[in-house]
């Protein structure tokens, strides 16, 4: 058997010099952004590249994300990646037959999964549409529809708190109106369950369903990752 727990993919790792809580505090705890970390770490997206590599070389499981979004989704689902990383879950999926655009903000992350899912030997499905851009700049996200969006792996946490809101109000403008986004992160991460609700209620989100994990298993109040589907409301401030 695998030492890595195929589920501990999806699990967050607090970074070092992320303070962590246990459980869903309504506090939240010091906030992490990507600008950050790759700001004081120039090679922090090599190494971060090397250890889904070293994962996947070692046999671990770098699509259970991707498995859960296609048992929800019809198939040729048109599906937004967003804050894609390496591209493991977009290329999966569209490996899959689903229609697959993928965006995020690191160049250097997204240039690796172009190159190796779709103009390398590994491309297969239809191409996916791979994009530089901030989710909380509405110019930057692909335009949509989509049946699905997908933001796994602490993408949502990663983002600062004042463009938190207006990120969550990018991704429900691109949801089909029977879309759904279905979201992953570590309430230790810096922003709990109330803020990430509160902000989705005023993007005009309401989360439909809430799991502990990428495996739904139940949300509890000792959880401390959030797995969450989320459906467009009416309205919402933005
Ligand atoms: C831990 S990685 C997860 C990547 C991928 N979702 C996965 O699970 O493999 C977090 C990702 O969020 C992206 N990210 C952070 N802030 C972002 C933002 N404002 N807009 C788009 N992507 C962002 C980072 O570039 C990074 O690829």
């Amino acid at each position: 058997m695998s030492p890595i727990d195929p589920m501990s993919l999806s699990t967050p790792r607090p970074s070092p010099g992320v303070s962590g809580t246990s459980g869903n505090s309504t506090t939240s705890a010091a906030h992490t952004t990507w600008a950050s970390v790759t700001g004081a770490d120039p090679e922090h997206s090599r190494r971060y590249i090397a250890r889904w590599e070293a994962i996947e070389g070692d046999g671990g499981d770098v699509v259970g994300e991707a498995r859960l979004i296609d048992a929800m989704a019809q198939r040729g689902a048109r599906i937004l990646d967003a804050g894609a990383g390496t591209g493991r879950i977009a290329a999966h999926l569209s490996a899959l037959g689903h229609r697959v655009s993928a965006v995020d903000i690191d160049p250097q992350l997204v240039d690796y999964a172009r190159q190796r899912y779709t103009e390398g030997e590994e491309s297969v499905g239809v191409p996916v549409d791979w994009n530089t851009g901030d989710l909380a700049e509405d110019s930057e996200v692909p335009a949509g529809p989509f049946d699905f969006i997908v933001s796994a792996g602490n993408v949502l946490a990663f983002i600062p708190n004042a463009a938190h809101r207006q990120a969550l109000g990018v991704l429900a403008s691109r949801l089909d109106e029977a879309g759904r986004l279905v979201v992953g992160f570590g309430l230790q991460r810096g922003r709990s369950l109330e803020e990430f609700t509160e902000d989705a209620t005023a993007a005009g989100l309401k989360v439909s369903q809430m799991f502990a994990g990428w495996d739904l298993q139940p949300f509890t109040e000792a959880s401390d990752f959030l797995v969450a589907v989320l459906v467009r409301t009416e309205g919402g401030e933005q």
